[in-house]
C-alpha cells in the first residue's frame, strides 16, 4: 500500500500516525506518569510484560490493559498491544487462547536474569519448545531480549553470542516462527536479521542510534545512558543506523522507553533503562535527518512494524515541525533521554 499521508517540506514532515513496537509502561504511579507520553506520540504500542509480578496469564493482561487505559486522559485514542511474559512453566494452550481471543499480540522471551524483572524468565529456550511450536502454528510473534546471561561472556559481546548460540539454532529449528529481535545493538544482529527470512525482524531504539559506549563514561559515570542491551562501540552504532534508514521492512521503531525514578538510576547499583518516550519521534528524526533519510522515516515509524504484525496501518497523521526544542531535565519526575539537550524537531499540536 502506498504511504499516502507522507509530505515533506522544508519546514514540516507529515507522516501516518506511528506505533511503538516496544515500550515499558510500568504500573501504579509510574504508569500514570509515563503512559500519556507514549499515547501522545503513538497510536499503538507493544507493551512489555516485565511487571513485578510479570504478566503471564490472560486475565493479568486484560487487567493491565484496563489500568493502562485508565491512566490516560479521557478520550485518548491509543491501543495498548499486550504481551505475555514467557516462563519455564508457560502453558501453550493458555498462550494460544490469549492470542486467538485478541488479548495478546505476542510473547516476550527474557532469558532468566538478563535484565530488569527477568528473574522469572526462561532458563533455556529448549524448555519451552512446545510453547514455541504452538506459537509457530498459531502465527504468534515471539519477541526476544537477545542477550546471553553467561557471566563468563563479556557484557559487550552478549548480544553477538546470543545470535550464534540461541537465535541461529532457533530460526533453523522453527523456520516459520515469527521472531522480533528486540532493541538490536550490534552489527552481528543487523547482519543476522537482514540475512534471515521475512519471518525475522528487529526493533531499533533511539538511544542505540545516538549513543556509543563512550556515552557511559563521558566526563564521569553516566547512569542515564545505561540501558540493556548496553550501548556498544561506534562501529556497531553505525551498523544499526544504516539498518534503520535502509528501507528494509525488517527494521522498525521500538523505543524500549524504560523509566526508572532518578533515585533508582543515580545509585551505587543503578537500574538499566532509558526514558525516551517524551521526545521519541524528535529523537529518531534527528538521526534520519543526519542520514539524509527523512523520506524513509514514515516506513520505519508507521508501516514496517504494522505489516510485520499483520495489523492495519493507522489512519490519521502526525506532523513534525522544524523547531528548536530544549528537552527538560525532568519529565513526570523522571530524567528523559536527551535531558538538557536541544533537538531540531517538535511534534505539532493536533
Ligand atoms: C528494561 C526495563 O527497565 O524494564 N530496561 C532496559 O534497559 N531496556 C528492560 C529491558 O528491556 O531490557
Ligand atoms: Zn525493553
Amino acid at each position: 500500500m502506498a504511504s499516502e499521508p507522507h509530505t515533506l517540506t522544508s519546514r514540516t514532515l507529515t507522516i501516518r500516525r506511528p506505533d511503538d513496537w516496544h515500550v515499558h509502561l510500568r504500573d501504579g504511579a509510574m504508569l500514570h506518569a509515563v503512559a500519556p507520553r507514549t499515547a501522545a506520540q503513538f497510536a499503538r504500542a507493544i507493551v512489555m510484560p516485565n511487571l513485578s509480578p510479570p504478566v503471564t496469564r490472560v486475565e493479568h493482561a486484560i487487567a493491565y490493559r484496563k489500568r493502562i487505559m485508565a491512566a490516560l486522559p479521557e478520550g485518548t485514542a491509543f491501543t495498548p498491544l499486550m504481551t505475555c511474559y514467557l516462563t519455564d512453566d508457560s502453558d501453550p494452550a493458555e498462550i494460544v487462547r490469549g492470542f486467538r481471543e485478541g488479548v495478546w499480540a505476542a510473547c516476550k522471551l527474557y532469558p532468566a536474569n538478563a535484565t530488569t524483572n527477568s528473574a522469572h524468565g526462561v532458563s533455556d529456550p529448549a524448555r519451552i519448545r512446545p510453547v514455541l511450536e504452538a506459537m509457530q502454528r498459531a502465527g504468534m510473534p515471539l519477541l526476544i531480549h537477545g542477550e546471553v546471561t553467561d557471566p563468563a561472556i563479556d557484557i559487550f559481546d552478549r548480544e553477538a553470542v546470543f545470535v550464534d548460540r540461541v537465535l541461529t539454532p532457533l530460526v533453523r529449528d522453527l523456520p516459520a516462527l515469527k521472531i522480533v529481535m528486540e532493541h538490536i545493538t550490534t552489527a552481528q544482529a543487523v547482519d543476522f536479521v537482514a540475512a534471515a527470512g521475512t519471518q525475522v525482524a528487529a526493533t531499533i531504539t533511539p538511544q542505540h542510534l545516538h549513543l556509543n559506549r563512550n556515552a557511559l563514561f563521558a566526563g564521569g559515570l553516566r547512569p542515564h545512558a545505561y540501558c540493556l542491551p548496553v550501548v556498544k562501540r561506534e562501529t556497531h552504532r553505525m551498523a544499526v543506523r544504516a539498518a534503520a534508514v535502509s528501507g528494509s521492512p525488517k527494521f522498525f521503531l521500538g523505543t524500549d522507553s524504560a523509566p526508572h525514578t532518578p533515585g533508582a538510576k543515580e545509585s551505587a547499583c543503578g537500574c538499566a533503562g532509558i526514558f525516551n518516550a517524551p521526545f521519541a519521534l524528535e529523537s529518531y528524526l534527528q538521526v534520519f535527518e543526519a542520514e539524509g533519510a527523512l523520506d524513509r522515516f514514515e516506513e520505519f515509524a508507521s508501516e514496517h512494524g504494522a505489516r510485520f504484525y499483520g495489523l492495519p496501518l493507522n489512519a490519521g497523521t502526525v506532523t513534525l515541525v522544524r523547531d528548536t526544542v530544549r528537552v527538560p531535565g525532568h519529565v513526570a519526575g523522571v530524567v528523559p533521554f536527551h535531558a538538557g539537550e536541544m533537538l531540531a524537531w517538535r511534534v505539532a499540536a493536533t
